[in-house]
């Protein structure tokens, strides 16, 4: 039986103490080769574990061996309908995956999880991730993306203890400059979500260079999945072809099919995620397929892999549109490529077969079994296990 060494075990120290960590985030050289013989666990923190990035993500750091600590919020109906396939009684022996109440909004709340569970790295992907949302919530979205990411690089700094931070940016950020977007383009949000986004954005590199913070920030391009929320325009799309074959629904109500994304698939976002924290300095890096599709043409290959023709089922409703939106939207992930070995394996039109299949499945009809197909051959080796989830938004 393996035994498991944990580096940073001081004595836990009274409620809102400062915990004199020996740290090992940075990992020297002795760590490392603990870890290699697996002898030593990482701990890491995530927020917005229950949502499509943060379950992929703490499956992925399960199979890394790390010891994983979430924050839910507490909700009237079941929020961890992407993790229940992982979670398993905190009392078994085995139990790696911890839960713990917290929203971030509340500052104490948070402190007291970071002070109590004192994790190597803390994965920041908590946020009302809505963009459309914001607009009609800008007060709650900026309080909860901008001063949300500030509460815990405060937390992290008042510590002394050298936590890795990864920072969930976003290609919204950009707004309207011009595509392909790289780390040098100029931001130029356009939404409450966006701006907010860039406020935490800066904040992460004023931390890292300010006070030496190992605060990464990973501008991730559209990514979608089957656990993606139902309101987001790729889920809702297949959600909508699945229903109509099973004969569940009729027609399908969007807003501007003119704007365009890059689309690619969540899990290989999230593996990047990681990677980003084990480089030997902090940074920013853009991070998509460099490929970019509309509205449209993704509703299109939707139908179209169905046998069926969209402009029969889809119609307009203006309440969709956004009071400005991103026209369009394409990643230049040159740094990626170079420096983290970034190559997206699931191009648009995979992803599309990929996510039809699953809620064809969900909904109990037989998929057409491309999308499965094409997830045998690109990960023979994946790591996680259930493709679909309820999911919710
Ligand atoms: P998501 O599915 O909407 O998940 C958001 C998570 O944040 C959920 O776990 C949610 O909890 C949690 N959350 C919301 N408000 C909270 C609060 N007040 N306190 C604590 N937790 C809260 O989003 P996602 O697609 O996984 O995205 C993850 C992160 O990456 C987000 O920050 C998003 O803005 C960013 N991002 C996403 C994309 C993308 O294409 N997916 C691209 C770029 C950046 P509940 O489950 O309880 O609602
Ligand atoms: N949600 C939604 N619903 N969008 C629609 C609809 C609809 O019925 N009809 C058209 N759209 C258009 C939107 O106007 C937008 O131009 C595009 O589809 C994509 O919308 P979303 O899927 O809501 O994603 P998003 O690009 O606004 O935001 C997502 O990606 C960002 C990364 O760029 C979110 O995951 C953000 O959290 C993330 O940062």
């Amino acid at each position: 039986m393996s035994r498991v060494i944990r580096l940073n075990s001081p004595p836990l120290l009274a409620y809102g103490g400062v915990p004199q960590h020996i740290s090992t985030a940075g990992y020297p050289e002795a760590s490392k080769e603990l870890i290699k013989k697996g002898l030593f666990m990482k701990k890491v923190l995530i927020t917005g574990i229950t949502g499509q990035d943060g379950s992929y993500l703490a499956e992925f750091l399960l199979h890394k061996g790390c010891e994983v600590h979430g924050i839910i919020r507490r909700a009237s109906t079941f929020n961890t309908g992407r993790i229940d396939h992982i979670y398993v009684d905190p009392h078994a022996p085995k139990a790696k995956l911890f839960l713990h109440y917290g929203d971030l909004s509340n500052a104490e709340q948070v402190s007291d999880i970071i002070y109590n569970v004192r994790p190597d790295e803390i994965y920041h992907l908590g946020a009302q991730s809505h963009v459309r949302v914001s607009f009609d919530m800008p007060e709650y979205t900026g309080n909860i993306i901008a001063l949300g990411t500030i509460r815990i690089l405060e937390i992290i700094r008042r510590s002394k203890k050298s936590i890795k931070f990864y920072q969930a940016s976003s290609s919204e950020m950009f707004g309207r400059s011009p595509s392909p977007q790289d780390e040098n383009t100029a931001f130029r949000p356009s939404s409450p979500y966006a701006s907010a986004k860039t406020y935490a954005h800066w904040m992460v590199a004023n931390y890292r260079e300010g006070y030496n913070t190992f605060a990464s920030s990973g501008i991730l391009f559209n990514h979608e999945s089957p656990r993606r929320g139902e309101t987001f325009v790729t889920r809702k799309i297949t959600k909508a072809v699945a229903n109509i074959v099973a004969g569940k629904q009729k027609k399908l109500y969007l807003g501007n099919l003119k704007a365009k994304r890059d689309w690619g698939y969540a899990p290989e976002y999230v593996e990047i995620m990681w990677k980003i924290l084990q480089q030997n300095k902090p940074g920013d890096y853009v991070i998509g397929t460099g490929k970019e599709h509309s509205v449209e043409e993704f509703v299109a290959l939707a139908f179209n892999y169905a046998g069926l023709k969209h402009k029969k089922y889809v119609k307009i409703d203006k309440n969709y549109y956004r009071p400005t939106d991103v026209h369009d939207s394409v990643a230049d992930s040159s740094k990626a490529r170079e420096e983290l070995g970034w190559q997206p394996r699931v191009k648009c039109e995979e992803l599309v077969k990929i996510m039809v299949d699953a809620d064809m499945r969900a909904i109990g009809i037989k998929p057409i079994g491309e999308g499965d197909k094409i997830l045998k051959k690109r990960f023979p080796k994946k790591w996680w296990k259930a493709e679909h989830t309820t999911g919710k938004n």
